[in-house]
């Protein structure tokens, strides 16, 4: 028997913000899954930034989404038929399911989440790409260290929200930055960051200095732009910045200028690296056992900020990322 899938295209590439014309949603039946492939309900995609750069023409670690392809989106759904050895009928799955209320893949390359540790969700936030990248962006990349002040940008999003909860659980002042009142005081009064600063209001410099006189050890970047510059402006000696993203950039039509303040890493002896999570593959057990273990002991707060709607809110959603209107993990919740 066949099923009828709803996918979302891609059908022109954007130059600046995508709209109504860079998508179409499109129906079509797909084939019963073959030897060794499983038919998935999607329950929930995954909104990132990455998606806004897999959009472009241009040669980056993966390839770009084609056009007239299906968009490449991470989600968890149910498996509704298996010809793979090791998944059930009736299994929960994630992995790059694409922007679609069902799809048939391969089944290694998905992989069987447990809805016991932890919501659906969760496990395409803190348990899942972002909460990886915060773990291995801040203990591998940036190399944080117990005493260390930890500056980190798009704080009350999916990775910085764990970023600043796992180096605070590690002994580190942590000073998030975010658009906002309602945001930075979530991160102060609900997350322990140590301080929170509206970037939006007045200098960001300044406003670093003034709660951190000393400076930072660590910035981790998820902003870019001109909150780098900032963070440039205030590091300590031997700082590290950890390069993750620069999402004020990604819907930029010309270049954005380099950051003026980077002779602040010879004078302070600090480095920066950029880093990609899919590199850490082969480690993400350990990530996904230290964060599982701090949201059972209650030491950290994984929050999915949750849309409900069809594939075809998919375009709108994606835009929410670009205006700060989530807080946490930004999730689509397919309704069945
Ligand atoms: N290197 C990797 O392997 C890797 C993996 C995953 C994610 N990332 C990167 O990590 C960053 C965060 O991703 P995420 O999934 O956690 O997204 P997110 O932080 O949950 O959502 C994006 C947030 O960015 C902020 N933002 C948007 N435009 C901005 C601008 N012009 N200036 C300042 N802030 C802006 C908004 O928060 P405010 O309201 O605070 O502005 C928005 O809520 C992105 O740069 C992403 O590309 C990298």
């Amino acid at each position: 028997m066949t099923t009828t899938a709803r996918r979302v295209h891609l059908v022109a590439r954007p130059t600046g913000l995508p709209d109504d014309s860079t998508w179409s949603v499109r129906e079509t039946e797909l084939a019963p899954p073959a030897e060794g492939q499983v038919l998935v309900r999607t329950t929930h995609l995954s909104l990132d930034p990455a998606m806004r750069g897999w959009l472009n023409d241009v040669r980056s670690y993966v390839p770009p989404v084609g056009v007239g392809e299906v968009m490449r989106a991470f989600g968890v759904g149910t498996v509704l038929e298996s010809r793979h050895d090791g998944i059930t009928v009736g299994d929960t799955v994630t992995g790059t399911l694409g922007a679609a209320d069902h799809a048939v893949l391969p089944g290694d390359q998905l992989t069987v989440v447990d809805l016991a540790v932890a919501p659906a969700t969760t496990w395409l936030g803190a348990l899942g790409m972002p909460g990886m990248t915060a773990w291995f962006g801040l203990f591998d990349v940036a190399r944080a260290r117990p005493g260390d002040t930890v500056l980190v940008s798009g704080a009350a999003g999916a990775v910085g929200s764990v970023v600043g909860q796992l180096a605070k659980a590690h002994g580190c002042r942590v000073i998030g930055i975010a658009g906002g009142p309602e945001k930075t005081r979530w991160l102060t009064e609900e997350l322990g960051f140590d301080a929170a600063i509206d970037y939006r209001e007045g200098s960001l410099h300044r406003a670093v200095r003034a709660v951190a006189p000393e400076g930072v050890d660590v910035y981790f970047d998820n902003v870019g732009g001109e909150t780098l510059d900032a963070a440039l402006r205030v590091l300590r000696r031997g700082a590290r910045i950890a390069i993750c993203g620069a999402i004020s950039t990604y819907n930029a039509t010309e270049p954005a200028p380099g950051p003026a303040h980077y002779m602040s890493l010879l004078v302070n002896r600090a480095s920066m690296a950029g880093f990609l999570v899919f590199d850490y593959e082969d480690r993400y057990t350990e990530a996904v056992e230290g964060i599982s273990a701090m949201l059972r002991a209650g030491t950290l707060t994984a929050r999915e900020h949750v849309v409900s709607g069809g594939v075809d809110a998919f375009g709108d959603t994606l835009l929410m990322l670009f205006s700060g209107g989530n807080t946490g993990k930004l999730v689509l919740e397919l309704s069945a």
